[in-house]
């Protein structure tokens, strides 16, 4: 099973705080079934450039490196990219895209949206070739209004969920209509730690299992493996 949406690494943003912390996460991710996750610390370019990014993550990379083991999933990086004005036209945000792979994982602003920002997302995802994954797409219903919230499901992007939208009530049933609609492209656990958002996948699957089918949490998770196999450069 993919987790395209985790902070694992030690140290790199408000995720992990430790090496000892990473390694829990990923046996408790692989335990819940987790064979391959995505790596995807958070990004602000008002912070820092995407090469000190990418220098930052190659230092906490190899401080896992040697502890890794068989009974931890396979770990793809790269970035969960905070949208900004100009993100378009900016080349070397690119690099940020899950590595070996054409996605790119990024997250929409906490503020009200106006509808250029789709715009600009969609000139992104043309001008890099690149596929938009947005994160986490329950978290901004709240500040939205409903009239935009609704158009982000008419963009041509992919949307990921939190496995925690299948726990609460408020989430879950826009949860299962994405589902329905076919619009669920990913879920993931955005995990940053072992206590107050640890690696949840089983919390999803319990929800799924009970309000759909085991088979369809089976059906719905190998979808989801292979649409992010499909874009493997
Ligand atoms: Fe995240």
């Amino acid at each position: 099973m993919l987790d395209i949406h985790s902070h694992i690494l030690p140290k790199m943003d408000d995720g992990s705080k430790s090496v000892e912390m990473s390694l829990e996460m990923l046996k408790s991710s692989y335990e819940q079934g987790v064979t391959t996750m995505v790596s995807t610390s958070h990004f602000y370019a008002h912070h820092e450039s995407p090469d000190e990014f990418l220098r930052r993550r190659r230092h906490a990379a190899k401080k896992l490196e040697s502890l890794l083991t068989d009974s931890m999933p396979k770990i793809r990086f790269g970035a969960e990219v905070l949208y900004y004005p100009g993100i378009a036209q900016s080349e070397e945000v690119r690099q940020l895209h899950i590595e070996g792979t054409s996605l790119i994982l990024i997250e929409m602003p906490f503020v009200p949206w106006s509808e250029k920002i789709f715009d600009e997302l969609i000139t992104f995802q043309y001008n890099s070739r690149l596929q938009v994954v947005l994160a986490h797409v329950e978290r901004y219903r709240s500040i939205q209004s409903r009239a935009i919230y609704d158009k982000l499901f008419d963009q041509p992007f992919y949307f990921q969920m939190n496995a925690e939208a299948f726990t609460s009530f408020f989430d879950r049933r826009l949860a299962l209509s994405l589902i329905d609609g076919g619009l669920l492209h990913f879920l993931g656990t955005d995990c940053h730690n072992m206590t107050s958002r640890s690696p949840n996948m089983d919390e999803a699957r319990k929800v799924i299992d009970k309000k759909l089918s085991p088979a369809a949490w089976y059906e719905i998770t190998d979808e989801m493996e292979s649409r992010f196999n499909q874009h493997i450069l």
